[in-house]
């Protein structure tokens, strides 16, 4: 209905009780028809002039809000309305004001709690009633490798022990944790926790599916695991020799002189092998446990280097190999241990010697390295220098390269046992290495020898 015929129409409705007390008064006799007529015309326009700002105030107030509910802005000539209507009008306005202030508050909550899934690092995916994912944060779309909102469950993770636990959940039955593996896009250990979400959210969701990345936590376990078990292995073999001899110099062989010399003999080479493979253990766990404070001393690198070429001159010259230095002519320095770069240069050295033919050179040169490397404190990058230590032996098969500073790792197990070796060696040059913050790189050709390059960080 138009304003007007409203305004028309409610005059008519409250002009009618007037119209009908001269109606009566006019049956009665008390006035006559012709002044009735004119009586009630008087009545009429009278009540339309005085209703007039009052019901085509509220038609407006209405008017006003009907846009202001389309979204519109809301505006009203205040000036233009009779005093009731103004006030309602600037109750509607101040009612408006504090519900818009609401729905802020409320949008902003829910801005910050959608900020908060998609920062959470673990990855979370909210379920609704059919299993159809309606939310997922970026480490869910990150785990998985795909945008997952509006997927089915089934095509994000198609493991059948979470599908099942999922439609579980979903039935209304209790919460579950369910352990599986994935191998796209890369290979992974997960934890998968359901829970259902009781009221469902304004998503729709029904139930709440948290990821948890245990990869990290098993491949420990199992280096843990196996290094006890290696190191056990390790310590057995020389100690049954021990225990072995022992019993032979007590028994049969105790008044023979002879085998008692050459078994003695053998005795302090295993307990030799044992007291080096408990001294290798323990720097490994020293090392391990200083990996987080990385060194600040200046140390005079190339003093290091002649040290270590020294101590081990004799026994290269035993197998008719020469260490040949190329150190640059002033002082180079680095951030570092010198105890523990000592270390690192006589184990590759040692290996170096070990490993290559007789006969050939072992060089020992400098170069600024072009790796960038992460310094002691959080975004810093200082320049570096690598130390390359090469040798001419046979050199190693490819296959092995990324896993020869794992402990006890060696490619030929009975030559290195034989030499006397733990398989430690490079097993702590990694861990000093990585104290100093540094880098190692190992390259070799076979028939041509090896390159072990170690990148330490500049003051
Ligand atoms: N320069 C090299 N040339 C050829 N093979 C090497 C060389 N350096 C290391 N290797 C191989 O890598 C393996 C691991 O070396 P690592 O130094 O960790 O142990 P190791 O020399 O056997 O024992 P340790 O150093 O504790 O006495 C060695 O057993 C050897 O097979
Ligand atoms: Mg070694």
């Amino acid at each position: 209905m138009t304003p007007i015929a409203r305004w028309l129409l409610g005059a008519l409705v409250f002009a009618a009780p007037g119209v009908v007390a001269l109606a009566a008064f006019a049956a009665a006799g008390d006035i006559g028809g012709r002044w009735t007529l004119f009586a009630a015309l008087a009545l009429y326009l009278a009540v339309l002039l005085l209703a007039r700002p009052l019901i085509l105030g509220v038609a407006a107030v209405q008017a006003a809000v009907d846009r202001m509910a389309a979204g519109e802005a809301a505006t009203s000539d205040v000036e233009t309305l009779s005093p009731t209507v103004r006030e309602l009008w600037l109750a509607v306005g101040r009612w408006a004001r504090a519900s818009r202030q609401k729905l802020a508050a409320r949008e902003a909550e829910l801005a910050s709690t959608q900020a908060v899934l998609t920062a959470l690092p673990d990855p979370l995916i909210l379920l609704d009633e059919r299993r159809r994912i309606v939310r997922a944060n970026l480490a869910a779309n990150e785990l998985l490798g795909m945008r997952l909102v509006d997927r089915d469950l089934a095509v994000a993770l198609r493991h059948p022990a979470v599908l099942a636990a999922a439609d579980a959940v979903l039935r209304g039955e209790e919460a579950r944790i369910v352990e599986f593996d994935i191998t796209t896009p890369v290979e992974r250990h997960l934890s998968a926790r359901l829970a259902a979400l009781r009221p469902h959210t304004a998503e729709e969701a029904a139930a709440v599916l948290t990821l948890h990345d245990l990869t990290a936590a098993k491949r420990s376990e199992r280096l843990r695991a196996d290094f006890v078990a290696n190191a056990s292995h390790e310590l057995r073999t020389p100690l049954a020799s021990l225990i072995g001899f022992i019993e032979t110099l007590r028994g049969p062989a105790h008044d023979d002189g002879t085998a008692r010399d050459h078994f003695l003999a053998i005795m302090a080479e295993q307990s030799q092998r044992m007291k080096r493979l408990v001294d290798d253990l323990l720097s490994l766990s020293r090392i391990e446990m200083n990996e987080h404070r990385p060194p600040t001393e200046r140390i005079d690198l190339g003093g290091v280097l002649r040290t270590v070429a020294d101590l081990l001159g004799q026994r290269a010259e035993a197998r008719d190999m020469r260490i040949v230095l190329d150190l640059p002519r002033g002082a180079c320095e680095v951030l570092g241990d010198a105890d523990e770069l000592a270390q690192v240069f006589q184990n590759l050295l040692d290996n170096a010697i070990k490993y290559s033919r007789p006969g050939t050179p072992i060089e020992v040169t400098t170069r600024p390295s072009p790796r960038f490397l992460m310094g002691a404190r959080p975004g810093e990058r200082p320049a570096a220098i690598a130390v390359m230590v090469r040798d001419h032996g046979d050199g190693i098969p490819r296959e092995h390269l990324p896993r020869l500073t794992e402990r006890f790792y060696r490619v030929d197990a009975a030559r290195s046992r034989e030499l006397g070796g733990t398989g430690l060696g490079l097993a702590i040059v990694k861990h000093i290495v990585n104290h100093h913050r540094g880098a190692l790189d190992i390259d070799s050709e076979l028939g041509e020898g090896s390159i072990f390059t170690v990148h330490l960080p500049m003051p």
